[in-house]
């Protein structure tokens, strides 16, 4: 079983705050980019990466990468879907696993890709790293009251204003949840017809496998494998490039 690995880095990063895309965005000093593929390239099961840049930097992430690892460079898509079908539509004919993995994700350790690719040879056609959830979660319905005049916009997105309440409609049992990571590996002809049969946007690629009415099952998944997205990331990144076991 010869592995590809799938790497969506043509978001945006807007929650990230100003600076560019995110996949360029500096951890230590390099791309979160640079950070991702060379720990992809220490999997020993991966024999190919594919990149789906930003469309205009397409060429600038050819070079970058050169030096780190042997890699692929399409541009991504306005959606990540759209980034990984195109992704997807590079991989060689040999190639019968294919792992999706976000960029976004810099520090996931070569461990964890090791973990799912060896899952998905074991026989099982679509695998996910996961996490318990340690938070309690509710359900919400959506804010309603609008801001009472004077009330400062909120500083971040995510944060509601004091002026706009939302009111708990329920609580989930955590027990039955899981936060969902990548990389998810598929065997590649389930992955070509979840993609091929998408219709609605999904978040993950294991989103649109379900779908195809297809079981995913779970494999432990790794607190570094933490998606950067939101400033404090960056912030924890960079402290755990320190960590003696990250
Ligand atoms: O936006 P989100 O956090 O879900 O993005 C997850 C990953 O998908 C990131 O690595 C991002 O670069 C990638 N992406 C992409 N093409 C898009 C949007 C996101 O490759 N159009």
């Amino acid at each position: 079983g010869d592995v590809a690995v799938l790497v969506p880095a043509a978001g945006a990063g807007l929650r990230l705050g100003p600076g560019g895309p995110k996949a360029l965005r500096l951890l230590a000093g390099e791309p979160l980019l640079v950070h991702a593929i060379r720990r992809l390239a220490a999997a020993p099961s991966v024999r190919v990466i594919i990149v789906a840049a930003p469309a205009p930097e397409t060429e600038a992430v050819r070079e970058l990468l050169a030096p780190i690892a042997p890699v692929t460079v399409v541009a991504g898509g306005r959606e990540r879907q759209e980034s990984v079908a195109r992704a997807l539509a590079a991989v060689p004919p040999d190639v019968d696993i294919v792992l999706v993995h976000d960029a976004a994700r810099a520090l996931t350790p070569p461990q964890l890709i090791e973990s799912v690719a060896a899952a998905v040879r074991s026989g099982h056609p679509a695998v996910i790293p996961v996490l318990p959830v340690v938070d309690t979660i509710k359900e919400v319905h959506p804010a309603a009251a609008p801001a009472p005049a004077g009330v400062a916009a909120p500083p971040a997105a995510e944060m509601p204003s004091p002026g706009r309440v939302e009111v708990v409609a329920g609580t989930v049992d955590r027990a039955v949840l899981r936060s969902v990571q990548t990389p998810q590996g598929f065997r590649r002809d389930v992955l070509v017809a979840a993609h091929a049969g998408a219709d609605g946007l999904v978040t993950d690629d294991a989103g649109l496998v379900e779908k195809a009415g297809a079981a995913v099952v779970c494999v432990p998944g790794s607190e570094l494998a933490l998606k950067i997205t939101r400033p404090f990331d960056l912030v924890l990144a960079e402290a755990l490039l320190h960590v003696p076991w990250a």
